[in-house]
């Protein structure tokens, strides 16, 4: 093991002289595998080849070269002049996003996962707060239902029916932390009930499949087309339950095909399977009439899942599950031995909120809004990046589109973020994706935005495939 030091700079890196392996070799790789682990953070800056070199007794020109073959898999960045640094996203692995949401700041922010934080409604929400904390007795600041607060379940059982066609009563609703927390109460029901495998989208949002395995459960990814989940392909994949989210596939963008929701509730008819059925961005569709939720067909066998998220803000970590009757004591003893119940007052303000009218309120000037931020988006797609092949249909906060062969992935998403620009994609079966969330880009910044990225894109197809 070589300790040393260059103007402070401290590296563990061990190198065997007597093996077979190149140098170079092995000193790429324990860098690579440090910024893998998140050993190595984004922005930690490198010592000097020459330091280097010293420290560890090879020849400068080896630790140039392995440091030249990181900057262009993108784990790397090098500038003239300046020290060498480890890249911002370069540690994530294909399709598995850091745990860590919070992106640090840039110029633009394509970013995908919550709705625009700029426009949320601050003084409608502080009113519901304060007016709730105004009127509710002093019995209400207690411990509460643990399935959520029973006025909210009321108001969300008469929202969901009459905006996305759920068919739910109060007593089935369970409220919680964010759909994230749900996947988790569901695997636990699931658990309890003997279930030990589940299936999921391919591709899917990564951060449930981790779910699903952290509370032991094994995932089975199922393929999609542009039809939704390829429902033959349960067949044979012994599962007591299936993920999916029909309204806007996450993260490709198509709508679950009518004959393949059809298929799926025969699936979970003949199985006694579950249907989880993640309508995490139900709310927006843009160029047809909405389609409602699937859990309609098969209220016994579907449960569904909503969240703020995309209508208000993540911050509040207030999501909801429309729970069949098989299930519902299962996910509401998992509720309560998870957390007691989620906060009280947060829910009553909610559900004042939505009696008031103040959710439909919000949802449709975002509605508007967003429609035209998509429409910029698109049209300076057509003008700036062409190229880019869009998917999926028009709903959701974001756009799916294949980056060309010659575009070099990695190299392009830590130029990016090096350059300021937010961007957020996967591979996945060969093709690389960008995925383009336009939320929480102002509209007068998107043709800029789409500039930059065309920039970057031209670039990274200069260093080749
Ligand atoms: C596929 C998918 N499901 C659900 C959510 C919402 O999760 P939560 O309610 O935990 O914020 C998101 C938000 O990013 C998502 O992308």
């Amino acid at each position: 093991v070589t300790r040393f030091e260059d103007r402070g700079l401290d590296l563990l890196v061990t190198i065997d002289r007597d093996g077979d392996r190149p140098l170079r070799d092995q000193l790429e790789a324990q860098l690579r595998d440090g910024i893998r682990r998140g050993a190595l953070h984004a922005g930690t800056p490198l010592p000097s080849t020459r330091a280097l070199a010293g420290e560890l007794r090879i020849s400068r020109g080896v630790v140039v070269e392995a440091y030249a073959q990181l900057v262009a898999e993108g784990f790397l960045v090098a500038r003239p002049g300046a020290v060498t640094r480890v890249a911002q996203v370069a540690h994530h692995e294909p399709g598995e996003p850091p745990l860590q949401r919070v992106p640090p700041a840039v110029r633009f922010d394509f970013r995908v996962e919550a709705a625009d934080l700029s426009a949320f409604p601050r003084r409608a929400w502080t009113a519901a707060l304060r007016d709730t904390l105004r009127e509710v007795p002093d019995a209400a600041l207690g411990y509460g239902d643990g399935a959520g607060a029973p006025a909210l379940r009321v108001a969300l059982a008469a929202y969901l029916g009459r905006a996305r066609g759920v068919a739910a009563e109060p007593e089935s609703v369970v409220v919680s932390t964010g759909i994230t927390q749900a996947i988790a109460l569901l695997a636990r029901a699931l658990r309890r009930a003997g279930v030990t495998r589940v299936a999921v989208e391919d591709p899917s949002f990564p951060l449930h499949r981790r779910v699903f395995a952290g509370e032991g459960l094994r995932f089975v990814p199922i393929p999609v087309d542009a039809g939704g989940m390829i429902v033959a392909g349960l067949d044979g994949a012994d599962v007591g339950a299936v993920l999916v989210t029909p309204s806007h596939q996450y993260p490709l963008g198509m709508s679950m095909a009518p004959e393949r929701r059809a298929e799926l509730v025969e699936w979970a008819a003949a199985r006694d399977g579950w249907i989880f059925e993640d309508d995490y961005d139900g709310e927006y569709r843009f160029d047809r009439d909405p389609v409602g939720a699937l859990q309609a067909l098969a209220p016994a066998r579907v449960v569904y899942l909503g969240s703020a998220s995309k209508t208000l803000a993540p911050a509040l970590r207030l999501a909801w599950m429309v729970v069949p009757p098989g299930l519902i004591d299962a996910v509401t003893a998992a509720k309560v031995l998870a957390d007691g119940g989620s906060p009280q007052l947060d829910q009553l303000a909610l559900s004042r909120f939505i009696e008031h009218g103040e959710l439909d309120r919000h949802l449709r000037r975002m509605r508007g809004s967003y429609r035209r931020r998509r429409e910029a988006l698109t049209a300076a797609l057509d003008e700036h990046l062409p190229q880019l092949e869009r998917e999926g249909i028009s709903a959701g906060l974001h756009i799916s589109t294949r980056l060309p062969r010659d575009v070099p992935f990695g190299p392009l998403l830590s130029r990016a973020w090096d350059g300021g620009v937010g961007i957020y994609g996967f591979e996945h079966g060969g093709v690389a994706r960008l995925l383009l969330g336009y939320a929480n880009l102002p509209e007068p910044s998107i043709g800029p935005a789409v500039r930059a990225l065309a920039a970057l894109v031209a670039a990274a197809r200069s260093m080749g495939p």
